[in-house]
């Protein structure tokens, strides 16, 4: 029997824009309380009432940015202040930024580093406690296929999904004991505004948010006795 959602409670890193509001309008459908972080609090105050639409879950929204430990047990804190505890973490913030390693500045290394691999260490550390309080619950990290599929212009963005990747099979078996269910999943393509800033740009062949949403939601209702730890999640006919 599929468990239901209802009255959990999730955050959602960066769930301002993209994939994360997609993901927080999903969980928020099922019942959910649903706290959604990131940067900036205009994006955050435009994506309120559209998560909101998809009640009848409650929504609070907090800005932290995942690079900065502090601001992230903050905002855990805040979530399980507000609504009582913890039971699902979903790591999607993420940053991409495409140059060559001769062009790339050790800036731009650091923010993806620093957002897409640290940002999920230092959600995992300050959430671990919470979910154990409520005697388990879910991680689930949204990776990317570039973390297995290098290509050039990216080593950045590959290396930290590769690197996801590696955390999220470690923490799962670290965790899993304590019936904490951890799962990556890795999308190719999907039509947001991610790196080209045009969220209709290849929106015919391209995911829609919404698909990722779906496997998220599917993972959170898969039967407790297996664990899907890994989905690599495909347009079905990418441009050739
Ligand atoms: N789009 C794709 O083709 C694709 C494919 C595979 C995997 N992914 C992965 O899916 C995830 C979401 O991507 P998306 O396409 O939805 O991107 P997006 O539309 O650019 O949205 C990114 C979200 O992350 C937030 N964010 C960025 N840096 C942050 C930080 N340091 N702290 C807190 N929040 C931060 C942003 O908040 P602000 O609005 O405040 O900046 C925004 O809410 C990423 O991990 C990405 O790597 C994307």
């Amino acid at each position: 029997m599929a468990e239901s959602l209802n009255g959990k409670i999730a955050i959602v890193t960066g769930g301002s824009r993209g994939i994360g509001v997609a993901i927080a309008r999903a969980l928020v459908a099922e019942g959910v309380q649903v706290a959604v972080t990131g940067r900036s609090a205009a994006h955050l105050s435009a994506a309120r009432p559209r998560i909101e639409a998809a009640g009848p879950g409650s929504v609070e929204t907090l800005q932290a940015d995942v690079r900065d430990y502090t601001e992230v047990e903050r905002a855990i804190g805040a979530t399980v202040a507000r609504f009582g505890g913890l039971d699902i973490l979903v790591n999607n913030a993420g940053v991409g930024i495409f140059a060559e390693v001769a062009e790339m500045t050790p800036e731009q290394w650091a923010e993806i580093i620093d957002t897409n691999l640290t940002g999920v260490f230092n959600a995992c550390h300050a959430a671990i406690p919470h979910l154990r309080r409520r005697q388990g619950g879910s991680i689930i990290n949204i990776s990317s296929l570039a973390g297995k599929n290098a290509f050039t212009g990216a080593a950045a963005y590959c290396a930290s999904k590769a690197g996801l990747n590696a955390f999220s099979e470690a923490l799962m078996q670290e965790v899993r004991y304590d019936n904490i269910r951890v799962s990556y999943i890795m999308p190719g393509s999907v039509a947001t505004g991610f790196s080209s800033g045009d969220e209709a740009k290849g929106a015919d062949w391209k995911i829609a948010p919404e698909e990722v949403a779906e496997v998220v939601l599917n993972l959170l209702h898969h039967n407790r006795r297996s664990l899907p730890s890994r989905v690599e999640l495909r347009p079905s006919k990418p441009r050739k």
